[in-house]
């Protein structure tokens, strides 16, 4: 369960919309995946993968269309962590229902990442994204 609150803001309004709808979908698949609700962890596994891709390629394009340097390093991880959550959807969706795979990976590995991301590579992105806007401008 992350709070609003502990939401990382960036400089960019529209990163941060996509950042909460995340945080929204990710409580909702923690809750469902808690009261071992099959239906609903599916759906909202299958709705984060969705949102992941909008919200990875959404950065990774302003970053190209702005030639931002360490493009490949902030690439790598949305890949990385895309995988992972196409991973546990599949193991889940083919499996018995795992639910404490889910709870383990969501809890416990999807969103302190998630923060620290936010945090360290999107902090400086947005700001890069910003400025190369201005300059434009
Ligand atoms: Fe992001
Ligand atoms: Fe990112």
């Amino acid at each position: 369960m992350i709070t609003q609150e502990q939401l990382p803001m960036v400089a960019m309004p529209s990163m941060n919309d996509t950042h909460l709808e995340d945080i929204i979908l990710i409580n909702q698949l923690s809750a469902a995946a808690a009261s071992k609700n099959v239906a609903a962890t599916k759906i909202f596994l299958e709705e984060l993968v969705e949102h992941t891709i909008a919200h990875f390629s959404g950065e990774e394009a302003m970053m190209q269309e702005h030639n931002f340097p360490p493009y490949p390093i902030h690439k790598a991880q949305h890949d990385r962590v895309l995988q992972e959550i196409k991973n546990v959807t599949k193991i889940f969706c083919e499996g018995e229902g795992d639910f404490s795979l889910v709870t383990a990976y969501v809890d416990g590995s999807l969103t302190p990442w998630l923060i620290d991301h936010i945090q360290t590579l999107d902090t400086v992105t947005a700001m890069f994204l910003v400025n190369a806007t201005k300059a434009q401008s």
